[in-house]
C-alpha cells in the first residue's frame, strides 16, 4: 500500500498542508514542536481510524477550530482510492472510502496495514499488561476484520455482566440463572479471540527471535509468551468447555469482587529474555533492541498474513537509537522489502546521510 498524497486541514497544530509522498522514503524534518510526530499521527489515523498517541478524536482537532480532516490518495493492488477522516466538533467522526462511509469503523481496519516505532515503544515493557493486550489487538485486527468485531462485542457482555454483578452487590440481591444468561456469549466470543491470539502470537514469537539474534548479535534469547487463563487444559476438541469452566469456578469470587475476574481481558504477552522477563534484567540497549525486534516481526507478519505491505512509520528513531542500531534497523528494512517509510528527525543533515545509505527513492519535507 502507497499513500500518494496526504491533505491535512486543522489537524493538531496543522492549519492546511499537502504532500505528495514518494512511493519509498519520506523524511519530515523540523524543529521540536513542529508538528512532525502528528503528521505520522495523521498517518496512523488513515490506518487505524484513531490516534496512535491516544489522544482523543476532539483533541486533535487545531484549537479554535470546529473540525479536522484528513484525507489521502491511496495505491493499492488494483487501483486508487480516496480516503476521508472527518472530525466535526459537534457531531461523529465519519470515514469515507471513496466517498462512501463505513457502517462500521473496524471494516476499516486492515485496509491500510501500519506499524509505528517511536520513543513511546518503551511503554510496551514497563505498563501493565492493558497496552500489551491493546498492541496484540491493534497486530491481529490488521490482519483479520473479524478478529475486532468479536473483541468489541466480548467486551460489551463482559461489561453487562460486570453490571449485574454490582447490582446484585448494591442491591443485596443474587440470581445466578440470570447471570449465567451471558455464560454462553462470552465463552463463544472469548474462545475465539483466546485462538486467534494464541497463533498469532505463535507464529510472531520465532520472528522477533530472529530479527532479535540479528539485531543484537548477542548470546542471549528473547521470546514473547501468550499468558492467558484460558491457555491451561485448553482442549481444542471441546474448544468452548475450557472458558465456560473458568466462568462456573469463579462464580462465587466474581460476586464477591462484583466483576469478571477470569477471561481473556485479562490476557497478558510476556516478554522474555533467558527466560526472566526483559523488564526485570534487560539493560537499556538490550530493550530497544527487543522492541525493534517486536515491531520488525510485526511488520513481516503483518505482511505476510495480509498480503498487503504495511506503511512504517519512524518517529525520532535517530534520536532515541544509537547509530549501530540505525543502520541495522536501516539494513534490516532494505533487505526486507519493506514498503514506503515515513521517518521525522530533527537534524536534516543527520537525515540526508542516513538516507543516502538506503538505495531508493527519498523526498525530505521541512516542517
Ligand atoms: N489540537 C491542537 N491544536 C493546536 N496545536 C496542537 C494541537 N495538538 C497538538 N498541538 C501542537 O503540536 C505541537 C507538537 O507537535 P509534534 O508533532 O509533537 O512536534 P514534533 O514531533 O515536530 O516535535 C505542539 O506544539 C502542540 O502544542
Ligand atoms: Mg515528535
Amino acid at each position: 500500500m502507497i499513500i500518494k498524497k496526504l491533505s491535512l486541514l486543522n489537524f493538531k497544530n496543522h492549519p492546511e498542508k499537502k504532500f505528495d509522498f514518494s512511493p519509498q522514503i519520506n523524511c519530515f524534518v523540523g524543529n521540536n514542536g513542529a508538528g512532525k510526530t502528528n503528521i505520522l499521527d495523521a498517518l496512523h489515523y488513515l490506518s487505524v481510524g484513531k490516534s496512535f498517541l491516544g489522544n482523543t478524536d476532539l483533541n486533535n482537532i487545531r484549537s479554535e477550530e470546529d473540525f479536522f480532516a484528513i484525507e489521502a490518495e491511496v495505491e493499492n493492488e488494483d487501483g486508487e482510492d480516496i480516503i476521508k477522516i472527518l472530525q466535526p466538533k459537534e457531531a461523529k467522526k465519519v470515514i469515507k472510502k471513496n466517498d462512501k462511509s463505513y457502517n462500521r469503523m473496524a471494516d476499516h481496519i486492515g485496509y491500510l496495514p501500519s506499524v509505528m516505532i517511536s520513543p513511546y515503544d518503551s511503554n510496551l515493557i514497563s505498563d501493565s499488561g492493558e497496552s500489551r493486550r491493546k498492541f496484540l489487538d491493534s497486530m491481529i485486527s490488521q490482519t483479520n476484520s473479524e478478529y475486532l468485531f468479536d473483541l468489541i462485542q466480548y467486551q460489551k457482555i463482559v461489561q453487562q455482566r460486570n453490571a449485574l454483578l454490582k447490582y446484585f452487590a448494591k442491591n443485596r440481591t443474587w440470581d445466578k440463572d440470570s447471570l449465567e444468561i451471558y455464560d454462553d456469549p462470552i465463552t463463544r466470543f472469548g474462545t475465539k479471540i483466546f485462538e486467534k491470539r494464541k497463533k498469532f502470537v505463535e507464529q510472531l514469537n520465532p520472528i522477533v527471535q530472529n530479527f532479535y539474534s540479528i539485531i543484537s548479535g548477542g548470546k542471549e534469547s528473547v521470546s514473547v509468551i501468550y499468558e492467558s487463563h484460558l491457555l491451561e487444559g485448553f482442549d481444542s476438541d471441546q474448544p468452548d468447555k475450557k472458558f465456560k469452566d473458568l466462568l462456573k469456578e469463579s462464580l462465587e469470587r466474581d460476586r464477591m469482587l462484583t466483576y469478571t475476574s477470569k477471561g481473556i481481558h485479562k490476557d497478558d504477552l510476556l516478554f522474555e529474555m533467558d527466560h526472566v522477563l526483559i523488564k526485570k534484567i534487560g539493560s537499556q540497549g538490550q530493550q530497544k533492541s527487543f522492541l525493534i525486534s517486536l515491531k520488525l516481526a510485526q511488520m513481516s507478519l503483518v505482511k505476510e498474513l495480509t498480503h498487503k505491505t504495511p506503511i512504517l512509520l519512524l518517529d525520532d528513531i535517530f534520536d532515541k537509537l544509537d547509530d549501530h542500531r540505525v543502520s541495522q534497523l536501516i539494513e534490516l528494512v532494505n533487505q526486507e522489502n519493506f514498503g514506503q517509510i515515513f521517518i521525522t528527525d530533527t537534524h536534516k543533515e543527520r537525515t540526508e546521510s542516513v538516507v543516502k545509505k538506503i538505495n531508493e527513492e527519498s523526498i525530505i519535507f521541512e516542517i
